[in-house]
């Protein structure tokens, strides 16, 4: 009896019949003997099939497949050190499933429209295998994080009434009669709610902006994940944006190493992620720009350019704390001995990948919260549940978004975000 398994496993069997269910990646040929490549989702291994060991019919099924052909095999585990992943495959017996078509993606070099195109099979490929390995394993670390952490996970809703972050980026739904329902910027509106309700939440889902720009750091579709706490100043959320990135950096340098090599990442980089994360203002950050040789007028935000110069002069992440009040969003809470600045913090991956973090205190008060949206012109009917939250046992509160996809860009070293996400949502792109 052979036992069904997958090739991260097979080094449990080594000496013993297994089946190994996959697509054929690679083959060649040598005389009477065929090298065949099979991943299933899992690695990648080779399999040997010799001509005298197996069936007539068997050996000759290996000349009709193609690339990608899905296949069954029946095979003797043997451990080999130059083997890669240390494992081969005596094959005793196998089942062509189905035999592929010729398949689009081949090993030369394609543009990234045309994979882009294919993005459903070029899922297959092992650099995207590898980010979005690491993708999935930065998403469930961080859930673990913030579960042991005590934070409730609180899931805010896709549709919406509102802005969260300004009005410019807002994709419109016709749905609702008579009311305009917007696809949510952002979960942190009603992750305050879940603050008030239960201390310390956090959200994760999809987020959306109709940037109007084509930008390699922008998606129209994004994850985030956004902690919100209760009782929590500015410094609270600092430290723990500092701790929350470290620990997803260590995670993926101790458990997807092997990823990592495949993207052929610099690790060391990646090793200098350790806390203290240096700590500069706006107004410090407009010296760096200006030793740069960069004007920056006072009270415009930074744009991708500032962002990479202002990153590049530090070694781990850089937090860039007070802002001025009218380049960030209506809930911020000015400094009490500066009211023009905000207690709000960007956090800035080196190696010039961008912001990745976004987060700030939230104004607690009433009358300045009213104020404030009036200042943005938002209407105010749509935000009076939010006004609540100032009513009945308003507190000091904090949080911060951090954007997977900006992350995983910059843990895999992946400049275009088009490939840290399964099926990317871009200006101009909608399929597949
Ligand atoms: O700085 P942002 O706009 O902050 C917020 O939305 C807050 N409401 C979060 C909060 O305090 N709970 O966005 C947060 C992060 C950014 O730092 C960036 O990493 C990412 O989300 N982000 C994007 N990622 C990809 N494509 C886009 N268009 C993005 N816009 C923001
Ligand atoms: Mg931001």
């Amino acid at each position: 009896m052979s036992q069904i398994t997958t090739i991260d496993r097979v080094g449990q069997f080594v000496g013993q019949m297994v089946t190994i269910r996959g697509w054929l990646y690679n083959k060649r040929s040598s005389g009477k003997i065929r090298f065949l490549l099979i991943r299933d989702g899992t690695g990648i291994i080779q399999s040997v099939i010799v001509k005298n060991e197996v069936a007539p019919e068997v050996f000759s099924a290996t000349d009709i497949l193609t690339q990608e052909s899905s296949l069954e095999v029946d095979a003797t585990v043997r451990a080999d050190a130059r083997a890669p992943g240390g494992y081969e495959l005596q094959v005793s017996d196998m089942r062509v499933i189905q035999v592929a078509e010729d398949y689009p993606i081949s090993p030369k070099e394609h543009g990234p429209s045309f994979l882009l195109d294919n993005r459903h099979l070029w899922l297959r490929s092992s650099k995207q295998h590898a980010i979005l390995r690491i993708r999935s394993h930065v998403i469930q670390e961080a859930q673990a994080y913030f579960n042991r952490e005590g934070f409730i996970l609180f899931d805010a809703p896709i549709l919406t009434p509102t802005a969260c972050e300004g009005t410019s980026t807002l994709f419109e739904t016709d749905y609702f009669y008579g009311e305009k329902a917007y696809l949510s910027q952002s979960g942190q509106l009603y992750a305050e709610a879940g603050a008030m309700a239960f201390g310390k939440v956090y959200t994760l889902g999809p987020t959306f902006r109709a940037e109007k720009s084509k930008t390699r750091r922008h998606l129209t579709e994004f994850w985030m994940l956004e902690p919100e706490v209760a009782f929590a100043e500015l410094e609270d959320i600092l430290l723990l944006a500092e701790e929350l990135v470290c620990h997803l950096v260590n995670s993926v340098l101790t458990y997807r190493s092997e990823e990592l090599k495949v993207l052929d990442r610099d690790v060391t980089k990646l090793q200098s992620v350790v806390r203290p994360f240096p700590r500069i203002t706006y107004d410090q950050a407009l010296d760096i720009l200006r030793e740069k040789g960069i004007s920056h007028h006072w009270g415009d935000d930074f744009g991708a350019t500032e962002d990479t110069i202002i990153s590049e002069q530090f070694d781990r992440p850089v937090m860039i704390t007070h802002y001025p009040v009218q380049t960030k969003a209506f809930y911020m809470k000015g400094d009490p001995l500066k009211p023009n600045l905000a207690l709000c913090v960007d956090v800035l991956a080196p190696e010039g990948y961008g912001e990745i973090i976004g987060g700030s205190q939230r104004e607690d008060d009433y009358d300045k919260l009213v104020e404030r949206l009036e200042q943005h012109n938002l209407p105010r009917e749509a935000f009076e549940w939010y006004l609540d939250l100032r009513r009945y046992g308003s507190v000091p509160h904090s949080g911060f978004g951090l954007g997977i996809e900006r992350t995983i860009g910059w843990i895999c070293g992946i400049k275009h975000l088009r490939e840290t996400i399964p099926f990317p949502r871009l200006l101009q792109r909608i399929y597949p």
